[in-house]
């Protein structure tokens, strides 16, 4: 049977970073840094940056705040990649192109996906600059694992009992707590975007069950629970969620990425000592 061609698109970038990183120690985690989140990826040491454009079979962020490089270094001591920025469904890429870094991580040889994202409050206690580590999510979108199933990366109906790994969740709250960082935990729900969600829709997230709402790391998180990675997720909230048709605020895209860089040395702080726990 000839090989599929998704499979193959996963090889050739895991081949293409693989020529670059040379003989360098396997990537323990992963690391999807979102919109104003790339901070990050300047702390990597020991860094060698590789540009998404040079990466056959990579798609490249149209996103704001999205820096779009693959970082290859070392975090809390461990060796890691870090994506400074990712794809989105509402960029128009469908969903294998989306979820295909995360394969491609996996096929590098994590063993931990480390997930982040601007959100807005659906919580109306959540302010803005508040992190939110991610308990569970609710998805409003086609599942990336739709189609024919990629029997290399894992099992056609995944389990999604525990999407996010319980034991780091507890790790993370003590560090938290060491640090003084104060953590909210959450339900993250994922719409297509690119729309901001309505006050109406806002409400019946809020209602359903949503704690902060975005637009990405749900196919992703999917995938990785596919490949049988251990997810840890985090969000950054960005603005206060907008329940009424009265309020002045408006959503702003430009404002999203300020905000999120200006948390992003708390959640910094957390994924670092996390990281260093591995
Ligand atoms: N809604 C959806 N996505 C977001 C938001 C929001 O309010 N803020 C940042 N990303």
């Amino acid at each position: 049977m000839p090989m599929d061609t998704r499979v193959e698109k996963i090889t050739r970038a895991v081949e293409y970073i693989k020529s670059i990183i040379g003989g360098k120690e396997t990537p323990l985690v992963g690391i999807v840094l979102g919109s104003g989140l790339g901070k990050l990826g300047e702390l990597i040491e020991e860094r060698i940056v590789i540009p998404y454009k040079d990466i056959p079979e990579f798609a490249v962020s149209t996103a704001v705040g999205h820096k779009g490089n693959f970082i290859y270094g070392r975090l809390g001591g461990k060796p890691v990649v870090a994506m400074q920025g990712r794809f989105h469904f509402y960029e128009g890429y469908p969903m294998d192109v989306v979820t295909r870094p995360i394969r491609v991580m996996a096929r590098l040889g994590i063993q931990y996906l480390f997930v982040s994202n601007a959100a807005g409050g659906a919580d109306p206690d959540y302010n803005v600059g508040d992190l939110m580590i991610i308990k569970d999510h609710l998805n409003f979108r086609p599942n990336p694992l739709i189609g024919p199933n990629f029997e290399d990366f894992g099992p056609r109906f995944p389990d999604m009992t525990a999407p996010y790994d319980l034991e780091l969740i507890s790790k993370i709250e003590k560090i938290a707590a060491e640090e003084g960082i104060a953590v909210h935990k959450g339900v993250y729900s994922a719409s297509t975007g690119p729309t901001y969600e309505t006050p109406a829709e806002l409400r019946y997230y809020r209602q359903v069950g949503a704690d902060a709402v975005g637009m990405s790391t749900v196919p992703e998180v999917i995938v990785a629970r596919q490949c049988g990675l251990r997810v840890f997720g985090m969000s950054v909230i960005t603005n206060k969620g907008n329940f009424d048709n009265v309020s002045k605020v408006l959503n702003d895209s430009d404002d999203v990425v300020v905000q999120a860089d200006k948390a992003a040395d708390r959640m910094t702080v957390l994924f670092r000592k996390l990281i260093a726990t591995l």
